[in-house]
């Protein structure tokens, strides 16, 4: 296993382009499994999840090719309807295939994907959206089996204690475009990831209104067709770009970011007192003054992104004055604190809340990530702290951040990897 070693204290200086949208491309790639003509996704980061998704499609029947930035896939036999554990175990997003496999073939087996360290992560609402369009459903054995002689349009309401979910909503999506009738989710997602999703089944044939809105309508057809989409930059690399460049008190120019799909975090760096220049496809963050703590509270888009928590907790730690980060999401997510307060950050947690007091310097100090944000975020504390950070279990960074160390070599940062 490696581990990544930061000499921090450089200020990041430059340009850096940002990679396809991770939780954009998952559900889009599971999506061509509602035909059997060819798909070609272009911009698809290379990731640890995209190649795990890459391997679940082909246990599933698919031929896929994954060559720079380009999935290519298209049917090598008859699609199967069983979503195998070790797969489907190692990532939640392999859970959206049930959605797809159900609206394509009337049943499909997936494995429960279980918790993780950010929370319990539920699959109730999952379950409701396609029981609601017909489908028979028994868990056995750590599978979700779903069955339905043929799937019915239906009204689903589909918020939950959290609010809406996004793979929920997503897998209900997939479903209903082949159903009989009229569907219309209630209280769906509204997220950039699940736009671009119905924009893709949109081009497939399928017949979509009201994507990034808290109500879908979609009207089902017989089938789909091949389609090729191009995925949407990933606004969270973008927005943990942004916060690389107040915390090192760089320059960064940050292209193929688009500034609409980050409405309430460049609120809050405007509220910290920093500036962002914005273009239509590109965002230009220099520092020029001390940042000032401002409260976060993560909620469902356009709110402020529970994917951007623990960066903005890294940032704050090294702002004036004090913050209240409060976890509306996943209220367990703040594993990145103990790590944070290893490198000198003095913050406290109180249930869902987190009280960041600002200190005028962090210092390296060897930590732990948790998951794939709380690494983002003890990157961003490496960059900015004296002296040495080392980060191991950095395969959850691997999960998400494309070529993130020679991105942040190209900026300055003196960044390696070493075995552990
Ligand atoms: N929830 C339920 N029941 C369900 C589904 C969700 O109670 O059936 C709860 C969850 O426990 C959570 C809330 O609803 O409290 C929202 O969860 P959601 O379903 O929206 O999360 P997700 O779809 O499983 C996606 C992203 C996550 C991101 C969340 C929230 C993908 C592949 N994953 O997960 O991304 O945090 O939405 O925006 O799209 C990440 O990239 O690091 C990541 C964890």
């Amino acid at each position: 296993m490696d581990k990544l070693i930061i000499e921090g204290g450089v200020k990041l200086k430059g340009e850096v382009t940002i990679s396809g949208a991770k939780n954009a491309v998952l559900p889009i790639m599971a999506a061509t499994l509602l035909t059997d003509d060819a798909c070609i996704i272009k911009g698809v980061p290379e990731l640890r999840d995209t190649n795990t998704m890459v391997k679940i499609l082909r246990s599933l029947g698919k031929a896929v090719e994954f060559e720079k930035g380009v999935v290519s896939v298209s049917s090598l036999r008859n699609t199967s309807y069983i979503a195998d554990y070790k797969l489907v175990s190692t990532m939640r997003a392999s859970f959206c295939v049930l959605g797809p496999l159900l609206g394509r073939l009337k049943k499909a087996k997936v494995s429960l994907p279980g918790g993780c360290v950010i929370g319990v992560r539920p699959v109730d609402l999952h379950l409701k959206g396609i029981r609601a369009l017909g489908a028979e459903i028994t868990i056995d054995a750590g599978y979700v089996f779903a069955r339905a002689k043929k799937l019915k349009g239906a009204h689903i309401y589909l918020g939950g204690v959290y609010g809406s979910s996004v793979l929920a909503t997503d897998n209900v999506m997939m479903s209903a475009v082949l159903a009989e009738g009229k569907t219309f989710i209630e209280a769906a997602a509204c997220e950039p990831e699940v736009v671009d999703l119905a924009e893709f089944l949109i081009k497939m044939g399928a017949k979509i209104k009201g994507h990034g809105t808290p109500v879908i309508e979609i009207e089902g057809v017989k089938s789909l067709h091949g389609a090729t989409h191009t995925i949407i930059p990933d606004r969270i690399e973008a927005g943990t770009m942004i916060l690389a460049s107040l915390i090192t008190k760089g320059d960064i120019l940050i292209k193929n970011a688009y500034f609409k799909h980050l409405g309430a975090l460049i609120d809050k760096i405007e509220e910290s007192g920093a500036n962002i220049v914005k273009s239509e496809n590109s965002l230009h963050v220099r520092y020029k003054k001390t940042i000032k703590a401002v409260n976060i509270t993560t909620l469902p888009y356009p709110g402020f992104p529970t994917d951007m928590q623990a960066q903005m907790m890294s940032l704050m730690s090294l702002a004036q004055g004090i913050t209240v980060i409060t976890e509306k999401i996943y209220p367990d997510r703040f594993m990145h604190v103990a790590e944070l307060n290893r490198m000198g950050a003095l913050i406290q947690r109180e249930g869902p809340h987190a009280i960041v007091e600002g200190v005028s310097k962090l210092s390296g100090a060897p930590v732990m990530a948790s998951d794939l944000r709380a690494s983002a975020c003890l990157v961003l504390a490496g960059l900015a702290a004296k002296g040495k950070t080392s980060i191991s279990r950095l395969y959850h960074l691997e999960r998400g951040y494309e070529n993130i160390e020679s991105k942040l070599e190209k900026l300055g940062a003196r960044v390696w990897r070493e075995k552990e």
